[in-house]
């Protein structure tokens, strides 16, 4: 799981990047946006307040490289299972490992036995991504706007 990119360093979000974080999970959903065909996705349309409040009850980790936001991703503990959410990284700097990076530093952090997380049935690199860390395909569902999911766990 360690980064092919030199520099990385994962830690915790601070609040006064929350703004920065907001932009990149919009610039980063974007690429989702046009597989999905559908510009209302729940990651873009998220607020400046609802990320606020997310905070304050979730785990946030950011990925820097050399002080630049390039990564961030969510995550709580519900009923003892690891909820990850919301992975983002910079579309120009995908494919060196920094989103399996985010993934693995937040399991860590929430250190619970099992981990569960969903994603786009359409986006099969993410798939790969998820696989590659452990988790397997456990159910499918369509959402009300149309959009096809697919939920992974761990173990
Ligand atoms: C999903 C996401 C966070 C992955 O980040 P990442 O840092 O590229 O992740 P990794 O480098 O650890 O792995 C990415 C996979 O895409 C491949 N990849 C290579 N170049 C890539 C590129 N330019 N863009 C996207 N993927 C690329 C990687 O090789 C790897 O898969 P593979 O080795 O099986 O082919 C990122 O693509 C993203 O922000 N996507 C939009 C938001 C999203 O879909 N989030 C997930 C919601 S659950």
């Amino acid at each position: 799981v360690e980064p092919h990119i030199s520099g990385l360093e994962i830690g915790a979000l601070e609040v006064a990047e929350l703004p920065d974080a907001l932009a990149l999970q919009k610039m980063a959903f974007m690429t989702e946006a046009v597989l999905y065909d559908n510009p209302f996705l729940a990651a873009l349309e998220e607020t400046f307040s609802d990320i606020r409040c997310e905070f304050s009850s979730k785990t946030f980790l950011a990925a820097h490289l050399e002080s630049r936001l390039v990564g961030v991703v969510r995550g709580h503990v519900r009923n003892g299972v690891g909820i990850i959410e919301r992975l983002v990284v910079h579309p120009g700097y995908r494919g060196h490992g920094i989103g399996g990076a985010l993934v693995h530093a937040l399991e860590q952090h929430l250190n619970t036995s099992s981990y569960t997380l969903f994603t786009g049935a359409k986006s099969a690199a993410n798939i790969r991504l998820y696989e590659r860390l452990g988790y397997r395909v456990t159910r499918t569902q369509t959402t009300d706007a149309g959009t096809p999911l697919v939920h992974l766990e761990k173990p």
